[in-house]
């Protein structure tokens, strides 16, 4: 077999969050691929890195009160933890806002410009006055041209659908001070897409896109192609555009660049060779793993980029689907958002590894995680079927043979069927086609239990312990067993471990499946895997559900705290605006802990009688058991919002919200009003 050369990337994730389920599945997705090559004995590296520039980076950052850089490395430690704790191999994770990336990014664009790709013209942006920044779209807030809907984004309207340019929103606002932007111009770079439509043409139609990404990008192709800004003004954090000053790369100029600058500090400490991957003619391999929403600026501005800067082009950009949880885009306040950390500290990283290959193809649809159906494919599939094998074996191994399975086996006809489906799960993995793949190997898996309860070793070890016949159906299942094992370990990869351990082997290759082991001693066997339990999955959504709420106070308590102006402040409102919260006397009624939640008490209110004389109650989640016993709470007064759209959470609805100060832990206090006040009234 030829040894393939083969460079691998998944997107970048940006350096302003963490890292949640949806990136877990693109990581995962890669991992599972990098891996078989690997086992195949290919030359695969995998490289990744942080996505570190933009607007969102330098923003998060003031708004911590820490320099960009601070902020970049605390997340680049994190997200490398989150990576690795779901066993993500990669052969080096970089970051963006780093020397080889400046260098690379700075050399690719004097070589656009010298080759005439780079134009310069004015344009006319919304400029925050108060913070003296241009503002992207997504930082414009004002009401809809068309429909009048209020709090719309700069370049659509949630409510009508109708899309416009931030200049018409009717009573725009910066949503970064509140300001009324004014239009400012100023001069942009331009790369000169359009030159490139023929190469495009020729590139997205040679076997480097998946059909239906390239059908969607021949109608682009065929008409929208515009000049691409890649410049941006200053304040923002990235790389300043040689001689240029004030003016910096946009972020997704130098993001993908980031994967070349990656590849060429793990090629300074090691054998690697920088060009023998990004020339052009060579003998190797180029892929990048994306999701479908960031598909044209890896298919259309990066192999132009390329080929104007005298680089190759991807051999393949893989795009897939976006992971929705529940059925449902993933959400905050219904707990879906789910953090990797948050995961991982209720249950396995295989756990999830496993239900996605189980789920994955090579398209571009969206792939639901049904938190039930997990637990109980997990459950069904790798309990019970594969580790199921193993464990019905395993004692009776021990316990008549000292550990050692026979020389001759007992049905080398199951054992020959798992050995000559290699090619076609190979074939699948390949693909990308992992759940055909794990639908074959789960086949073999109940073939094997089939065969174990028509043999029924338990029977014969009534009898007999040391029956060969025992020993060598064991021995059969065990190898059966070992071979499964062999072909999830690209999903597996720390179960797989075990198993080799269990079985006393050195690391399974992916051709060690076409032999098998015979009078060979196996160690003790421990269960590989436990189920998933349910209530560890429920936590998880809690906890998720809570950490949204702790954010959620967490940003109201810095705007309150904003004295001066170098934090956030909530913009100035008007009476009017004022005037819509209904702020009221609350009794608290009740007060209970709520099962499951680590910071929330459920408080029963009455906000005293209507009109008609009955009873005004609320129910109301607040976060503030650190501070408070709910018997010391039963009696208090204090003020509730009362008009509060009602929020549904996990534990419940909660229709309201009491007002507190402090800063956090032992230290919240209620508001309690004077003396004297009374459930109801109004408070003004
Ligand atoms: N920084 C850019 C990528 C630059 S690559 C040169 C970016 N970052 S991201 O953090 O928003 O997304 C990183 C990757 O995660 C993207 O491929 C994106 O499609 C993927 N996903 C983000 N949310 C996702 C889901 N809910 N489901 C699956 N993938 C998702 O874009
Ligand atoms: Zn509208």
């Amino acid at each position: 077999m030829k040894q393939r050369k083969i460079l691998v990337t998944q997107a970048l994730p940006y350096a302003n969050g963490g890292i949640h389920l949806g990136h877990m599945m693109e990581a995962i997705q890669t991992d599972i691929w990098v891996r078989l090559q690997k086992m195949r004995g290919h030359d695969c590296v995998f490289v990744c890195a942080d996505d570190a520039h933009g607007t969102a980076i330098m923003l998060s950052a003031k708004k911590q009160g820490i320099t960009p850089e601070q902020l970049i490395d605390a997340v680049n430690k994190q997200h490398q933890r989150d990576y690795a704790d779901f066993l993500i191999n990669f052969d080096n994770f970089h970051s963006t806002h780093s020397e080889e990336n400046r260098q690379l990014s700075e050399s690719i664009y004097k070589a656009l410009d010298a080759n005439g790709h780079i134009n310069r013209r004015r344009i006319k942006q919304l400029f925050d006055p108060e913070k003296n920044l241009f503002l992207a779209d997504r930082y414009i807030t004002g009401s809809c041209p068309k429909c009048k809907a209020e709090g719309q984004y700069g370049d659509n309207c949630e409510a009508c659908g109708s899309t416009y340019s931030p200049a018409e929103l009717i009573n725009p606002r910066s949503s970064i001070s509140g300001a009324t932007p004014i239009e400012k111009e100023s001069e942009h770079f331009f790369f000169a897409l359009p030159v490139f439509r023929d190469m495009l043409k020729d590139w997205t139609r040679s076997g480097t896109l998946q059909d239906a990404v390239a059908n969607k990008l021949s109608e682009w192709l065929d008409d929208e192609l515009q000049e691409w800004d890649i410049s941006r003004d200053a304040p923002y954090f990235g790389f300043e555009i040689p001689g240029e000053e004030g003016k910096y790369f946009y972020v997704w100029l130098d993001a993908p660049i980031g994967y070349m600058a990656s590849f060429k500090n793990l090629c300074d400490r090691s054998d690697y060779n920088f060009d023998e991957y990004w020339n052009p003619g060579q003998d190797t391999e180029l892929y990048h793993f994306i999701g479908k929403d960031i598909i044209n600026f890896h298919t259309l501005f990066w192999p132009a980029m390329l080929t104007s800067a005298g680089y190759r082009t991807p051999t393949a950009v893989f795009a897939h689907g976006f992971l929705t949880v529940d059925g449902t885009k993933m959400s905050k306040s219904r707990g879906t958002f789910i953090n990797a950390r948050t995961y991982l500290d209720h249950l396995n990283p295989e756990y999830l590894r496993y239900f996605l290959a189980a789920k994955l193809s090579n398209g571009i649809d969206d792939l639901d995680l049904n938190l039930e159906d997990f637990a109980q494919r997990v459950n069904s599939d790798l309990v019970g079927k594969v580790v199921n094998i193993a464990s019905r074996c395993a004692g009776f191994i021990d316990k008549g043979f000292e550990g050692f399975l026979a020389e001759e086996l007992d049905n080398t006809r199951l054992l020959t069927e798992i050995q000559s489906a290699k090619d076609e799960i190979t074939k699948h993995f390949e693909q990308r086609e992992y759940s055909k793949a794990i639908r074959m190997i789960m086949a073999l898996a109940d073939k094997a239990n089939q065969y174990i309860n028509d043999k029924q070793p338990w029977v014969i070890a009534k009898t007999d312990t040391q029956s060969a016949e025992l020993q060598a159906i064991c021995s059969s299942g065990i190898n059966a067993f070992r071979l499964l094992i062999c072909y999830l370990k690209p999903v597996l990869p720390a179960m797989a471990e075990q198993a080799e351990q269990f079985l006393a082997i050195e690391p399974l290759r992916w051709d060690d499946s076409d032999n098998l082991l015979r009078a060979h001693k196996i160690n003790k066997f421990k269960p590989l895997m436990t189920r998933v339990e349910s209530d560890k999955v429920q936590a998880m959504v809690n906890a998720t559900q809570e950490e949204y709420l702790e954010q959620q106070q967490a940003s109201a308590a810095l705007k309150s705290k904003a004295t001066d102006d170098s934090r956030c402040v909530a913009p100035e409102i008007d009476f009017e605006d004022f005037a819509k919260v209904d702020l009221r006397v609350a009794k608290i009624i009740s007060a209970e802990q709520v099962e499951g939640a680590e910071k929330l008490l459920k408080l029963g209110l009455s906000l005293g009688e209507d009109e008609l004389g009955n009873a005004l109650t609320r129910t109301v989640f607040s976060g503030i058991k650190s501070a408070y016993q709910p018997e010391d709470l039963v009696g208090m007064l204090t003020v509730v919002v009362a008009n509060l759209k009602p929020r549904k959470m996990k534990f419940g609805l909660s229709e309201g919200m009491i007002l507190a100060a402090g800063p956090g832990g032992k230290d919240i206090w209620l508001l309690e009003p004077h003396r004297g006040a009374e459930a109801g009234m109004r408070i003004t």
